[in-house]
């Protein structure tokens, strides 16, 4: 073993950083307790113990951080109600671990409410008028101070084990303007909403005990002019490494892809926090997805300072590689391991994929040799419900969404993604237009540029980096043809595997337009895209955005005055029709494809209307996902799959027309209407386009028959339903897994008896939950709905104002409680200031009033997190006794008061006690006898439907078990559902 042992680098700095513990905190005490020889004894066992451990040791861990951490608002310049932060004598920025106020790690947070991750706060907000349209009229932002900078902070504990590896915080974005503490010392500002970052925490933590982590988060201010969110609305993680590691995104993998073999390069970083240097080896694994190795490799020994980092690179081979494709999204894994004479010491996993791309400028874009038109969507990052905190498993069922209308790339509009977007991308076989959000030169501004592409560049799904997007103030001049030019370059300088691109909206022709790599082309309203192909025909080019129509699901008449636009795609605002443009892109084959502008519809936005339509019109689904009647025409022009699809509903339109202009969507040869079983007509369906009838509305059925060479192949049937009978639920998925993550996407639809669904069906819906699931978020695709998304328990604090103080001696405590009771002779006190170094104390009672309203009354429990105002105090609420000579040593106590010892209305409090004194001028003490906290239970979740449908969201709480679900509206028949959540093994996370 003890051969085993010097060749162990590893093991050895493993036991020095135990021994040094032993000799720091029991080393002397153990010596003297049990005597030298009982020492030895328990020292060769220990090794022996760690020894073993070791062998299974983990060589790094990352831990998802999203569970129980505390919330609450702070303010935007009221210094008070953003907990005094930042007023202390020394700020944070004056000396190290000088975090104060909710910064502090002492900070008293029992009333905050408690959440999991990803957060938006900004959809739990009110609606406003006043608020802005960009943000969906949410209110906060601007003018709305008290609702617009958020604080998390979430406790966490770190085993004395840990001491000697790195321990780093990982977010994956926080919108925005994050201010980050660990332990009051002060981490970094991330000014981006949609960077990931990340901190080293190491020197600030305490190994064997409790940490702190605090954020606050300042909303007021927008990146975007459309909806954004506010929070912690991605992941973050904890991860600890060993002290020589590959920092996060620290590996690169590029392949060359030739005769059926790939060459392979991994560039990997290798980072020494040691005070010295070290040397080692890296091992890079190549593992398939059946967890085959297909190539690995060995470096030399590589030696790197203390404080350094360096980089590597290997080359790997690959024989017959499976190539990543939209229809076969093949993943392989890169393990990169750092060994340290002989034992690793970090192992960092990439998951990557080999492909080759091609843009060409005249026959569009290829994939793995194979030409691929991309037929693309826009979209932005929010959902119904949940506003941008968006879970994993709704990121994947949005890109279910959107490949099963056909849509085979995605563009980031118009900001760095969601690691987990990008991963379902991967996943699923989505091809990738990765955006960064500003165009400019400053090193300030290319920073976020840089890291978008350095934490990217592994994702097989992305083809293309867009730098910018319809930049009005440069796009057409000689300023942005040099910031393109520069941004261009600097691109390729980390990733130049994918050409450049930026979405251009005017000036075709000139300005950025003559130099970007890969032609952006917004909207063909703004120019013609044959003559600029003619101009720069070694410019490869696709329609970054088209469409912009604005459409209402299962609305069919324009109604401006409740601002629902008919669901026809038909020019709007100088915009062409989505049909006219695919009409446009399909048939030239130097355009690489088009993508619409919008998959979903999203917040903000609500183009042509302001308040009170708080959603936007843009997309091919509403807020929920729900299809609008245009993804059918896109089903039938982008799938193979025999579309026939009818619309309007067949039910009586109120003010409409007897007159219907019926529109059928469809990929067959031939169509046929009837009513009521007499023939409208047949009609040719020619490539890309639709057909429409007018036709004379009677009730009944109409009906669709497709035909193919003269065969009838499908037929469809639209019903005038019957009145409302019940409600009808179903998930996307009935299994989840049981990890407090995982979700099912549920639809409650409002039927006739006849199970048809009723088109124009509002009708409240309210919903039960029981076993080990919990909704967090309802919607129902209404443009106009100011309905709450989430329904939350609500915290009211009552703060105790107008402390008065006397001597003890000079009073009778039980004359103290009476409404009469004069404190005109009495001192004001506890302001905040404490008793001066060196001043005498004697036993004091302080004496304050609350009044508790009927609605706090009612509640009953009502909460005291009591804080320590000096020694040896004594509490009495309306004459009762609550504690008795609680120790000044106990800083916090909680006491739970009930209406026997409460009044409805005024209460009186006394506190007998020695104020505490500061031991230095500059110090505080506490002199805030803590809050009241007054818990409002979660009204029921509730939702209107809307032209028939709402969506629940249900997501796992981390148990396995049962979830039912029941869904009751008035006169209806109720329905209910039943979601099976399994234990599956969970990954890694912080309690
Ligand atoms: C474009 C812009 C998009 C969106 C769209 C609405 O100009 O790039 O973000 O605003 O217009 O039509």
């Amino acid at each position: 073993m003890l051969l085993l042992l010097s060749n162990c680098s590893y093991i050895f700095e493993k036991l020095k950083s135990i021994i040094y513990f032993l000799h720091r905190k029991h080393y002397e005490a153990m010596k003297k307790t049990v005597g030298f020889y009982k020492f030895i004894q328990i020292g060769i066992f220990l090794i022996l113990f760690i020894y073993g451990s070791l062998l299974n040791a983990q060589p790094r861990e990352r831990l998802l951080m999203d569970f129980n951490w505390k919330f609450s608002f702070g303010h935007v310049w009221d210094v008070e109600k953003d907990f005094g932060h930042g007023t202390s004598y020394f700020s944070y920025l004056a000396k190290a671990g000088y975090g104060d106020g909710a910064a502090s790690a002492t900070f008293d947070d029992r009333a905050w409410r408690v959440l999991d991750l990803p957060h938006d706060w900004a959809v739990e907000a009110e609606f406003s008028s006043l608020a802005s349209h960009s943000h969906g009229y949410k209110a906060i932002g601007p003018g709305f101070p008290e609702s617009s900078v958020g604080w998390y902070r979430k406790s966490f504990f770190i085993p004395e084990e840990d001491f000697g590896k790195r321990i780093f915080i990982e977010f994956d974005g926080v919108f925005r303007d994050s201010k980050v503490w660990i332990n009051g010392f002060y981490c970094g500002n991330e000014a981006s909403g949609y960077s990931s970052f990340s901190y080293d925490l190491t020197e600030y933590i305490n190994f064997g005990g409790d940490n702190l982590i605090a954020v606050r988060v300042d909303a007021s201010m927008e990146e975007g002019w459309f909806y954004e969110g506010a929070g912690i609305y991605r992941h973050v993680y904890l991860t600890k490494t060993s002290p020589l590691y590959i920092p996060q995104y620290g590996t690169y993998i590029t392949s060359l892809v030739k005769d059926s073999k790939a060459e392979l390069k991994a560039q990997v970083t290798v980072a020494n926090k040691y005070l010295e240097a070290k040397s080692f080896e890296l091992v890079n694994k190549v593992i398939d997805e059946q967890g085959n190795i297909i190539a690995s490799g060995k470096s030399e020994t590589i030696n790197i300072d203390a404080l350094d980092h360096i980089e590597h690179t290997m080359k790997l081979q690959i024989e017959n590689p499976s190539l990543w494709d939209i229809d076969h999204p093949i993943l392989y894994l890169l393990e990169t391991s750092i060994y340290q004479k002989g034992m690793p010491v970090d192992e960092y996993h990439t998951n990557f994929g080999i492909r080759t791309i091609e843009w060409t400028p005249d026959r569009g874009f290829f994939l793995n040799g194979r030409h691929v038109k991309l037929k693309g969507s826009n979209n932005h990052q929010n959902h119904a419900g949940v506003g941008t905190a968006i879970p994993d498993a709704l990121h994947e069922w949005r890109i279910k969404q959107l490949k099963s209308m056909g849509v085979n790339t995605y563009r980031m509009a118009h900001y760095p993604p969601s690691p987990a977007l990008l991963d379902a991308c991967d996943k699923f076989g989505m091809l990738v237009i990765n955006e960064n959000r500003l165009m400019g030169t400053t090193d300030d501004v290319t920073e976020y540029l840089k890291r978008l592409i350095i934490r990217d560049r592994n994702h097989p799904a992305i083809i293309l980096w867009s730098v910018g997007n319809e930049e009005w103030m440069i796009e057409g001049n000689e300023k942005g043809e040099k910031i393109a030019l520069y941004m261009q370059t600097l691109t390729k300088k980390y990733d130049d595997t994918r050409p450049v691109n930026i979405a251009v909206s005017g000036a075709w022709g000139g300005g950025i337009s003559k130099v970007v790599e890969v032609m952006g082309y917004n909207y063909l309203r703004h120019g013609d895209t044959d003559k600029h192909h003619a101009l720069y025909p070694w410019q490869a080019s696709l329609g970054t955005e088209e469409g912009s129509t604005n459409t209402t699901r299962g609305i069919y008449i324009d109604d401006f005055e409740k601002q629902y636009l008919a669901a026809y795609d038909r020019p709007t605002d100088g915009f062409i029709p989505i049909r006219e443009g695919w009409n446009h892109y399909a048939p030239r084959d130097y355009l690489a494809g088009m993508c619409i502008w919008t998959g979903f519809d999203y917040r903000g936005e609500a183009t042509p209307f302001r308040y009170p339509s708080v959603v936007s019109y843009f997309g091919m689904m509403d807020l929920c996902g729900f299809p609008k009647d245009n993804v059918y025409y896109l089903k039938s022009w982008w799938t193979k799959e025999p579309i026939l699809h009818i619309f309007p509903h067949w039910n009586s339109i109120q003010n409409g027309s007897e007159e219907r202009d019926v529109w059928v969507y469809s990929n067959f040869e031939e169509v046929e209407l009837f009513l009521n079983e007499k023939s409208l007509g047949s009609q040719t369906m020619k490539a890309n386009g639709y057909l429409s009838w007018m036709v004379k509305y009677e009730p009944g059925t109409l009906k669709a028959v497709g035909r193919q060479n003269g065969e009838i192949v499908k037929t469809v049937e639209l019903h005038t339903t019957k009145s409302p009978y019940g409600l009808a639920m179903n998930s996307d998925r009935l299994t989840i897994n049981a990890d407090g993550e995982d979700l099912s996407v549920i639809t409650v639809r409002v039927e006739d008896e006849d199970g048809l669904m009723i088109p124009d069906a509002m009708n409240e819906v309210k919903f039960d939950i029981s076993g080990p699931g919990k909704i967090i978020g309802v919607g129902n695709g209404d443009p106009v709905s100011h309905e709450p998304c989430s329904f939350m328990e609500k915290i009211n604090t009552i703060k105790f104002h107008n402390w008065h103080e006397k001597t003890a001696n000079k009073v009778q405590i039980q004359e103290l409680f009476s409404d009469q009771f004069d404190v005109s002779d009495w001192q004001e006190a506890l302001l905040g200031e404490g008793q001066e170094p060196g001043t005498m104390v004697e036993p004091t009672v302080f004496r304050s009033q609350f009044f508790l309203e009927d609605d706090d009354y009612k509640f009953g429990k009502i909460q005291w997190n009591y804080r320590s105002i000096g020694e040896d105090q004594s509490i009495y609420i309306n004459g009762f006794l609550i504690a008795e000579n609680i120790s000044g040593k106990t800083k916090q106590q909680t006491f739970e008061l009930d209406t026997t010892v409460l009044n409805n209305g005024n209460n009186v409090i006394v506190i007998l006690a020695s104020p505490f004194v500061k031991p230095h001028k500059w110090e505080s003490v506490n002199t805030n006898p803590g809050l009241l906290a007054i818990k409002h239970k979660a009204p029921q979740w509730q939702r209107r439907t809307f032209n028939g449908l709402a969506q629940i969201l249900v997501q796992s709480t981390g148990l396995a078990g049962k979830i039912e679900l029941k869904a009751k509206a008035d006169g209806l028949k109720e329905a209910k559902l039943i979601i099976d959540a399994v234990q599956k093994k969970r990954r890694p996370y912080v309690n």
